[in-house]
């Protein structure tokens, strides 16, 4: 029977190009699509760039940009990655798009209309500095479970725990490095403790549809208590799925100046991504989804779980649709064991492999041997990479086929035997019986195991090879058949082993394909023979990697340069590296010296903002305060502030010196040309 599936993989956020955790997902996911397409079943497979919410918003005003022209520009930077791994979505979308704001605002509609919306007037922290409610993610502090420092209001990266950012210990504002005070204001919120959500939650996430190790996590979740309330009948808090403006994202309903919180929108995108896909094929989607062979499928990484256990599926339940039928769960992505932060990702940037001309598919290839069906983390290491690559990929499945093609071309005018002998039939008749287990591993996504049993295939290919040593047959006189014969076996070992192989290397296959001369190939072909075939010309397949390239990988670009003045020029940068350094013009209203600070003075700044800054600035040695005050200058003005002895920091002022000021010294401060005002921005 012909499977539908609707499979996705999380939405990133449109704030940040992808890194190699992004990469090693979606790869995760197009191994296991292509393998169901492979074996003859239905996929539509999307996914879109998560547009909204409070850091977006705040990251394109400082940018300068109106959010939607924001995460255009990344978007516009998503196809190198996607076609250069070869990952093959066939939809990418926004959740700004229009299909999501419909789609986000029905589902709230039918939430509310079955009595699951509350409102209630919560205290919400907000920046006395910044004169603002504080998005969750620009308060910090530590985790309220397990005590983590730096985590940020929602959730935590370390334990997982879903929480209020009031909950959190020791709160700060990453805006300004206030401490936050409580204010008022009107919020929605989704009554997951309703028993109806409990009921049905407790039942949908233990019925087999998550890893068992997810499932035992999340059964924590439904604990009595768990939320700090004992008088519910379940574990599970209500969820407040709103925010005030200024917000970028989808207004609520009936409710001006609200707006759904991004978590709320964002899942809702999948189906936003599906519509859009399905409304230009002219396929009806609500009858799609209706469908109860219908299988909805997330990838996703450990860090996201909650968002998909509870909310989502209770906010498709009872908005009366489908629900998701499978959860996978992965682990992160470590580099050189290094761990990547989500932000900043890691060492190695994906579109860097690529453009110094590494392989795609050696990184398809490396994942996929690391992967399991269990949420483990898995590392990066440039050696393993290597070996795996030249031994196993190049050395043992590769090597087959540039053993044999030269002989039957030269010798064969490219056919292969018609009838092989009994030796080289049973040899591909074992092959061919492992088609059931790697077909269950793919299934089961086990590819770590999947590669090691098609490589030991391919061990006994060459092991059948170095037994009967073509290029010694080649050299007897008489031995024509056999030399025909056992050549024909490797080719179509060759041609087994690259179905196999196929979901991971679907470029290496397509190759294969035309070296071959056959059809692109299915897992079905592989009950087929082709016996009198006629092969083309074999052309290299598939580079061992030199492992200097990998040094290219991790090496920081090119040797600086020497200034005359003794210090080495810092590494190139982007246009978008300096963008990220806001420089503004300010005014010094007041400058004095710091007790029991021989450097610093303590700056007074004007930076427009309609308030002013508090600056430590180690210029003493070269100015004295009242020379200061009423001069303009250039400040960095979103460098995250600084607790120092002597008070918070809130910028930085710009000063030219020499590498070693001690030897050298001489420092001057920055003034602009008569005309700036505060606030201008320095770009
Ligand atoms: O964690 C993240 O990167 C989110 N942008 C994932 C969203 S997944 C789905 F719900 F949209
Ligand atoms: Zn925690």
């Amino acid at each position: 029977m012909t499977r539908k599936l609707f499979v996705t993989t999380a939405l990133p956020y449109a704030n940040a190009p992808f890194h190699i955790g992004h990469m090693m997902e979606y790869i995760q996911a197009d191994i296991w699509v292509r393998f169901q397409r492979l074996i003859g079943h239905e996929v539509n497979f999307v996914c879109a760039d998560d547009a909204h919410g409070a850091p977006i918003m705040i990251a394109a005003e400082k940018a300068g940009k109106t959010p939607q022209a924001f995460v255009a520009e990344i978007a516009a930077g998503r196809k190198p990655y996607l076609d250069g791994f070869h990952i093959a979505f066939d939809n990418w979308h926004s959740t700004d798009a229009p299909e999501n704001h419909a789609l986000a605002q029905d589902i709230y509609r039918a939430l509310r209309d079955n009595d699951l919306v509350a409102t209630r007037t919560i205290e919400q922290f907000f920046d006395p500095l910044k004169n603002m409610f504080l998005p969750d993610r620009y308060i910090k502090g530590e985790c309220p479970k397990c005590g983590t420092k730096d985590q940020y209001g929602d959730n935590c990266e370390n334990c997982g725990a879903v929480y209020a950012p009031t909950e959190l210990k020791n709160p700060y504002s990453a805006l300004s490095g206030a401490v936050p005070v409580l204010k008022s204001s009107e919020h929605f919120f989704f009554k997951l403790s309703d028993a109806r959500c409990v009921e049905f939650l407790e039942a949908w996430t233990q019925d087999g549809k998550l890893q068992p190790e997810v499932a035992n996590k999340v059964k924590e979740w439904f604990v009595k208590g768990n939320d700090g309330d004992d008088s519910k009948p379940g574990g599970l808090a209500d969820w407040d799925i709103s925010r005030d403006a200024p917000y970028f994202g989808i207004q609520i309903p009936d409710a001006p100046g609200k707006y759904f919180y991004v978590w709320l929108d964002a899942p809702v995108g999948y189906l936003a991504s599906l519509k859009h896909l399905l409304d230009q094929r002219g396929v009806d989607f609500d009858a799609y989804l209706a469908d109860p062979e219908l299988e909805q499928i997330h990838f996703i990484g450990k860090d996201i779980v909650t968002f998909h256990t509870l909310f989502w599926p209770a906010m498709l339940k009872f908005s009366g649709r489908k629900v998701p039928d499978r959860i996978f769960v992965h682990g992160f992505i470590t580099v050189s064991g290094e761990k990547m932060s989500k932000s900043r990702g890691t060492g190695i940037s994906p579109l860097r492999y690529l453009e110094i001309g590494l392989n795609p598919e050696w990184l398809r290839y490396y994942i996929a041997a690391k992967l399991n069906s269990h949420v483990e983390d898995i590392d990066f290491n440039a050696e393993d990479f290597v070996a795996r690559i030249n031994a196993d990929l190049v050395g043992k499945y590769i090597n087959i086929a540039s053993r044999a093609a030269g002989f039957l071309n030269k010798r064969f005018a490219g056919h292969l035997s018609a009838d092989i002998g009994v030796e080289g039939r049973v040899l591909l008749d074992a092959l061919r019986a492992h088609q059931g287990t790697v077909a269950q591993l793919y299934e089961e996504r086990e590819f770590g195991k999947v590669l090691r049993e098609i490589m030991a295939l391919a061990d006994r290919v060459n092991g059948y090879v170095d037994q009967h040593k073509p290029w010694e047959l080649a050299k007897q006189a008489g031995q024509d058949t056999v030399l025909h014969d056992v050549c024909s076996v490797c080719i179509e070992a060759f041609r087994l082993l690259t179905i196999y192989l196929k979901p991971v290397l679907p470029a290496l296959a397509a190759q294969v394909e035309a070296f071959l001369h056959v059809e692109p190939l299915v897992f079905a072909d592989a009950s087929r023979a082709i016996g009198g075939h006629k092969i083309g010309e074999y052309k290299h397949l598939m580079q061992r990697i030199d492992p200097k390239a990998m040094d290219a990988l991790f090496e920081p670009p090119a040797a600086p340069a020497v200034l005359p003045g003794g210090e080495a020029l810092a590494p190139e940068i982007g246009i978008d590296d300096f963008a990220k350094i806001d420089l503004r013009i300010a005014k010094i209203v007041e400058a004095k010296r710091v007790d029991g600070s021989s450097k610093l003075l303590q700056l007074t700044l004007d930076v427009g903002e309609g308030r002013l800054r508090n600056v430590f600035s180690g210029i003493q040695s070269a100015y004295a305060p009242e020379d200061l005050v009423g001069k303009l200058t250039v400040v960095v003005a979103n460098l995250a502030p600084r607790k120092m002895k002597f008070g918070l920091s809130e910028g930085m002022v710009l000063a030219a010196s020499h590498a070693d000021e001690k030897a050298q010294p001489g420092l001057y401060v920055l003034e602009p040309w008569p005309g700036a005002t505060p606030g201008l921005r320095v770009r």
